[in-house]
């Protein structure tokens, strides 16, 4: 496995192999879990290089004590990037990849940054699209993979390769979760141990909401999360939404041919845990 800390190196390690073999890229904040681990290997089954990329990107912070203390767990990552037979890890500094300008470009991806994470994380999105956009003109892959664990950002980054016409194949992956139902997250490794107790709690109620959508068709659903989490002391809900997976709308009244999906947001302490699940 090859470590490279500049875009130079990386690019002349990958120059011969462009347009030749493909490229899978998985990119990823560090703090490495299993769930990453899933998309680096199936990125090794679909690909002939498979090159992952580990940046904990300021620009998508929105929040100053969040971006601090993000996990950093280098050696951790390497070990278990290293025995998932990862072919290349790219770790740049922040200046590698914004030089001095530490700022987003401003995109519009047709409302889907508005909703859900848009509304309570300004700005969050753009700075995911300007590195995700830096990083595939860096790595120019054949194919990306991203969790659903992140839907909307999944789907935003969908439309960004439509808009700027990439020539990648953005692919999403199933969620990986713990054995007790916990959606795997970086963040995961800052909770308490009673917060980590109650976090499975998302899970559950994501289950029994599809249950009550299947068998009665979303009315009450929204009310009867809510009142869910009231009962929770270690947990607070942020919002539950029930939207169109495509344009991630929230839905209204039921139409047979939308596909829905229900997303969730629920602090933990200061930690912001996500979740969503398919409804159809
Ligand atoms: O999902 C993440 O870890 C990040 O948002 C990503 C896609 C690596 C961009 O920084």
């Amino acid at each position: 496995m090859l470590v490279f800390k500049t875009k130079s190196e990386l690019k002349e390690h990958l120059q011969p192999a462009i347009s030749k073999k493909n490229i899978g890229f998985v990119p990823t904040m560090g703090a490495l879990h299993q769930g990453h681990i899933s998309l680096v290997k199936k990125a090794k089954q679909e690909n002939e290089i498979v090159v992952v990329s580990i940046f904990v990107n300021p620009t998508q912070f929105n929040n100053a004590s969040d971006l601090t203390n993000y996990p950093k767990t280098i050696d951790a990552d390497l070990k278990m990037l290293e025995e998932a037979n990862c072919d290349v890890v790219f770790i740049p500094s922040v200046e590698e990849i914004y030089d001095e300008n530490v700022n987003s470009e401003n995109f519009e991806f047709d409302g889907l940054e508005k909703e859900m994470e848009g509304k309570f994380r300004p700005g969050h999105f753009d700075g995911v699209g300007t590195v995700v956009k830096k990083l595939f003109e860096i790595v120019r892959p054949t194919n990306a993979y991203f969790g659903e664990k992140d839907f909307q950002q999944l789907q935003i980054i969908k439309k960004m390769v439509v808009k700027n016409n990439l020539p990648v194949n953005v692919i999403g992956c199933s969620i990986f979760r713990e054995s007790d139902g916990l959606a795997m997250s970086s963040r995961n490794m800052r909770l308490t141990q009673e917060q980590r107790e109650a976090s499975p709690f998302i899970h559950k109620v994501l289950l029994e909401a599809k249950s009550l959508f299947i068998n009665e068709k979303g009315n009450g659903i929204c009310k009867w999360v809510t009142e869910q989490f009231e009962n929770q002391p270690e947990l607070e809900l942020e919002y539950f939404i029930i939207a169109d997976e495509e344009n991630l709308k929230e839905m209204k009244t039921i139409n047979e041919n939308v596909k829905y999906r229900a997303f969730i947001a629920v602090f933990a302490g200061e930690i912001r845990l996500i979740d969503n699940i398919s409804l159809t």
